[in-house]
């Protein structure tokens, strides 16, 4: 049995929809067929866009997007990805395969998608390859309205108005990919590239440092310790591996119970994590100004056999609907300092929402995740008191549930709840303190499935899809409901 203690009355802060935001890097077949497909494709497209991605990503409301990488940030250089495409130099994407980039998809077609998809742009800047004057002349080029050099060349390429850009990332990976570097020199060249990354009229950036590789801690407190008041946010990448990065991380359709368990326990330790660069960031910034961006997170397996191992594409189960519960309900505890996620990556790479086959697409365990959970987005957060019994395997075990709650603006209340065993069901009783005089609705979505690798293909797109939650029961101040092994569910409850 397990109890959950809500009281409806009890709010603490606000979950920033920015968790549940996106990245999308150029990486295998994230941007190229998984967005861009060129205005001459039999493909439906808006202007090189095809248009059943952008349908299907609307509907999740995204509300903020990275590009254009990731590594691939730090060795981009903008200017040869603007002007006639005919024009634009190539590059090779040497972390991504080795293969050729035309450069066709550049800040225009980045812009136009997020005005399609109606999201904020995050745009990372190169710190490892490029200059302090390309990062300003990019800034400019967005941002500039009037008349300037960057802002002339934006409309000699046919765009009149300044994008709106609030987002901006000065590196990526810089202790790794983006130049490995130590915090020392990292913070310095921090301070000094954001200095000319300028507002330009009405247009304020929030300026977002690269941040530390999961557990290092001395690079939080470095770039804390002499950066913080040029921060907006500070990165934090960290990816669920249930083996290991270099040795074999582990299949996505692995049916496993061993790989099931491993990869649970590693999606929790997210929350140490996030505790523990807080717990320093307290010290230099107890006000909470400078927030956690974790602009890198997710499931990383093997690539699927046969695909290009530089390309990262791999399946997407309830195993990983599972990890993007568990996360979503640590940033919402953790909803002061984290201010925005963003999943890698949205198409066609790690764990991805949508897979597509040339004109087939398909939305993934992981997609209907972010849809069930947009109930949160900017809502009040809910404190929930949880006692559950414990998932264990051998001598390990965890929590069975992962559990978070919000209240909307309509005064309705989000609980969303994780069964993270895939074998045992267990019975839940929600005591809800503050509802007895209101005479209250309640409904809930579920997500599960009877394989631990259930997945959907594009011969069986709805394998696992969301339903309607059956047997819950309110009576007075409690709701009882019986939680399914393995399921992600989101249960509402409204007065009428
Ligand atoms: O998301 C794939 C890669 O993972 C990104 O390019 C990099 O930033 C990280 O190591």
């Amino acid at each position: 049995m397990a109890q959950l203690n809500i009281n409806y009355d009890n709010t603490k802060g606000m979950i920033n929809k920015n968790i549940y935001g996106h990245f999308s890097e150029h990486l295998g077949r994230c941007i190229y067929e998984g967005f861009w497909v060129g205005e001459d494709s039999s493909i439906p497209n808006t202007k090189g866009i095809r248009n059943d991605v952008v349908e299907a990503l609307r509907n999740i409301n995204i509300p903020v997007l990275r590009w254009p990488g990731g590594c691939f940030a730090d060795e981009y250089h903008w200017k040869d990805g603007v002007g006639p495409r005919e024009n634009r130099k190539k590059m090779i994407n040497t972390h991504w395969g080795g293969v050729t980039e035309n450069n066709h998809f550049g800040t225009h077609e980045f812009m136009l998608l997020c005005e399609m998809l109606d999201t904020e742009p995050y745009v990372a800047g190169n710190v490892g390859s490029g200059t302090v004057q390309e990062m300003s002349e990019w800034v400019e080029y967005m941002t500039m309205d009037g008349e300037s050099p960057m802002a002339d060349w934006r409309k000699e390429n046919g765009r009149e108005k300044p994008w709106k850009l609030k987002y901006f990332g000065v590196g990526n990976e810089n202790w790794g990919c983006g130049g490995n570097m130590r915090p020392e020199y990292y913070s310095d060249l921090y301070r000094q590239y954001q200095t000319y990354v300028r507002d330009y009229g009405e247009n304020k950036i929030y300026k977002i440092a690269g941040g530390a590789n999961i557990d290092d801690y001395n690079w939080t407190e470095v770039l804390m310790k002499y950066s913080t008041p040029f921060m907006d946010g500070l990165s934090l990448h960290y990816y669920t591996i249930p083996g290991h990065f270099w040795k074999g991380k582990g299949a996505a359709l692995d049916p496993s119970e061993d790989e099931w368990y491993k990869t649970m326990k590693k999606a929790f330790w997210m929350d140490e994590l996030i505790t523990r660069h807080s717990a320093i960031m307290d010290q230099y910034d107890p006000d909470k100004n400078v927030a956690i961006i974790v602009d890198e997170w997710g499931t990383w397996f093997d690539v699927e056999p046969g695909t290009n191992p530089g390309f990262l594409y791999q399946q997407n189960t309830i195993r990983d609907a599972l990890v993007a519960g568990v996360h979503f309900n640590i940033f919402h505890k953790h909803h002061e300092r984290v201010q925005m996620a963003n999943i890698a990556q949205t198409v066609n790479v790690l764990q991805a929402m949508i897979l597509t086959d040339g004109s087939d697409m398909l939305l993934t365990p992981t997609y209907h995740v972010f849809d069930m959970f947009k109930v949160h987005h900017d809502a009040a957060y809910v404190p929930v008191e949880v006692s559950s019994p414990v998932y264990s395997n051998d001598e390990r075990e965890i929590q069975q549930l992962s559990v978070s709650a919000s209240k909307n603006e309509q005064g309705e209340l989000n609980i969303s709840i994780c069964n993270i065993d895939p074998n045992k069901e267990v019975p839940l009783s929600i005591s809800l303190r503050g509802l007895t005089d209101t005479p209250s609705k309640v409904q809930g979505t579920i997500l599960t499935a009877e394989e631990n690798n259930a997945h959907n293909t594009f011969k069986d797109p709805d394998t696992v899809k969301p339903e309607k939650m059956e047997g819950l029961d309110l009576s007075g101040e409690t709701l009882n409901v019986q939680i399914p092994a393995k399921s992600v569910s989101v249960i509402t409850v409204s007065a009428k």
